[in-house]
């Protein structure tokens, strides 16, 4: 039994099946209705993710158990394992964490006996966002086989750019990376390529929030989006029919300008809607896995 920590974890057939499962909740605008609780556990902020995973959780008719960290025993010193045990022996039948550290997972892999799912964690992970992120891709293109796909800004500082390009690479698509000095990741091994020629030549622009709150000195952003951000010039320049991706919460003027984010090529509101689905399909997708089925929750898995 696993739980959902990375697309890594998934084989290819697996990533198609949990986007094929999304596209049905998207097209059927479902509701069930069963008896299981799913706690939210967020211990960084968020806005997309904990209330996307909230309307999915209550499309499947799950029961939410909403947790404030900053309103809980966690005030008092009790520990991450301490809070998800104390979830699992009240009834909760999964948990969805966000958390800070980049090693979350060690104190609670193996000792907990309903699934996990990650939210989103520290400089890691955020298999969620990828798996949303690939559905607003494939939805798009019906393919990921030779895309070219420049995942540009903040990248030492971002799980979502971890996740989405192995997972990418994975899928066949030819990924690159932009970022400004400092902002690379020698840990991911891709080619860069400047600001300019990612407008020049990619199907995708995936652009990412300089993440302040993991920086250990301020970051001067007054001539970034010049430098290195997506101008209206720059955007002007891109191919046909290529989209501008972000995963949100967005610096405006930092990383895009503001007339962009809800240009024709912006897919940004559209990847917070398959959100809402693809949390949906990864739920199903845990719950298959645990074993815990019933009839109202796994008719449609094929
Ligand atoms: N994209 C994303 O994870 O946004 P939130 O931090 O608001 O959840």
């Amino acid at each position: 039994k696993r739980d959902f920590i990375s697309v890594e974890q998934l084989s290819v057939e697996e990533i198609y099946k949990v986007m094929n499962l999304a596209e049905y909740y998207r097209l059927e605008d479902i509701h069930l209705n069963n008896g299981y609780f799913v706690a939210n556990l967020f211990f960084e902020p968020s806005t997309r993710t904990k209330m996307s995973f909230v309307v999915a959780e209550r499309r499947l008719g799950l029961e939410v158990l909403d947790f404030h960290a900053e309103a809980s025993s966690v005030l008092k010193g009790e520990s991450l394992y301490d809070t998800a045990k104390t979830f699992e022996a009240i009834g909760a039948n999964m948990l969805v964490i966000r958390h800070e550290a980049d090693d979350w997972y060690e104190e609670l892999q193996n000792k907990l006996s309903i699934p996990i799912i990650n939210a989103g964690a520290g400089k890691q992970e955020h298999p969620t966002q990828c798996m949303l992120d690939l559905l607003t891709i494939y939805q798009e293109f019906h393919t990921f086989e030779g895309l070219k796909i420049c995942i540009v800004g903040d990248i030492r500082h971002s799980r979502v750019a971890r996740s989405n390009a192995n997972a990418l690479k994975r899928l066949g698509a030819d990924v690159s990376l932009c970022a400004a000095p400092g902002f690379e990741d020698a840990s991911l091994d891709f080619p860069y390529m400047t600001i300019d020629e990612a407008a020049d030549k990619c199907n995708v622009l995936m652009l990412l929030r300089i993440q302040h709150e993991r920086h250990e000195y301020q970051s001067e952003t007054t001539n970034y989006l010049e430098q290195y951000g997506l101008t209206k010039c720059r955007e002007r320049r891109m191919k046909p029919n290529a989209i501008i991706m972000h995963p949100a919460p967005i610096n405006r003027n930092v990383e895009i300008d503001t007339d962009l984010v809800e240009c024709e090529r912006s897919r940004i509101f559209k990847q917070m809607n398959n959100g809402v689905y693809i949390r949906m399909a990864t739920m199903m997708y845990l719950f298959k896995e645990w074993g815990m089925t019933n009839e109202s929750l796994t008719n449609k898995w094929q």
